[in-house]
């Protein structure tokens, strides 16, 4: 594992999916099967409907898992209709998914927004997860861990046939998480995400600079969800 962190993080992005019993259901399920070890880092994204529910479940089972939102205001608490403020949600998570590229994509996120929302989940104790699409995409400041998410790579994992997936390999992961660390310093945690699985977990989380993964659509699945687990663990 890479630089000073030896922590190896599996993060869940379950995007816009699963009602609250479908998320409690998982949870019940994932919760006493994955390892519990001190340098495996389980992290779970629901959507904020689920957010509260999932909490109890996990606090009331013990298990090992951690709770994130998937975004965050740009904004403190106050007049912002629709929004869930950091200073609200960190009684809830301790990291939030910011600037994922569906939010750019689809929701008109700026670099700008990203950098506010990365402030504000900063200034009120939860870790900052940026995504990044490559090099080029601007590191917020004070940003210690971002996930090097190729656009190309996302959502084609488990979508088709086993092995076909579109991920980077674990080589040009490593080679971006490399030139991400040389420039940002080595402290900075690079996750990989797009279309892992099962089948391709161990090659990720075995290079020298990458601190773990992002799984979307494999997150889902509560078999394929405890293998990634087991297997990045071992
Ligand atoms: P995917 O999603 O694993 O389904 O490719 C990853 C992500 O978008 O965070």
């Amino acid at each position: 594992m890479a630089g000073l962190d030896k922590n190896i993080w599996i993060i869940a992005n379950w995007k816009s999916n699963k009602t609250i019993s479908e998320a409690l259901d998982w949870v019940s399920q994932v919760g006493p099967k994955v390892p519990k070890k001190d340098n495996l880092k389980i992290v779970v994204c629901p959507t904020f409907s689920s957010l509260s529910e999932v909490k109890k479940a996990i606090t009331v089972g013990n298990f090992p898992i951690l709770l994130g939102a998937q975004d965050l205001s740009p904004f403190g608490a106050g007049a912002y209709t629709g929004e869930e403020s950091a200073g609200l949600l960190n009684q809830l998570v301790e990291l939030a998914i910011l600037g994922h590229s569906e939010r750019r994509k689809d929701f008109g996120e700026t670099d700008e927004m990203v950098a506010e929302k990365t402030q504000q989940a900063l200034g009120n104790n939860i870790t900052p997860l940026v995504c990044i699409q490559g090099e080029e995409t601007p590191m917020p400041e004070g940003c210690q861990m971002v996930a090097y998410e190729p656009t190309w790579a996302i959502s084609t994992g488990l979508t088709n046939t086993p092995g076909a997936g579109k991920a980077d390999t674990p080589e040009g992961a490593n080679k971006m998480a490399s030139l991400l660390k040389q420039k940002y310093g080595s402290n900075l945690k690079v996750i990989y995400g797009g279309s892992v699985t099962a089948s391709n977990v161990k090659g990720f989380v075995i290079e020298e600079n990458i601190n773990g993964v992002l799984v979307g659509n494999a997150s889902l699945d509560v078999e394929e969800f405890i293998e990634i687990c087991k297997l990045a663990s071992q």
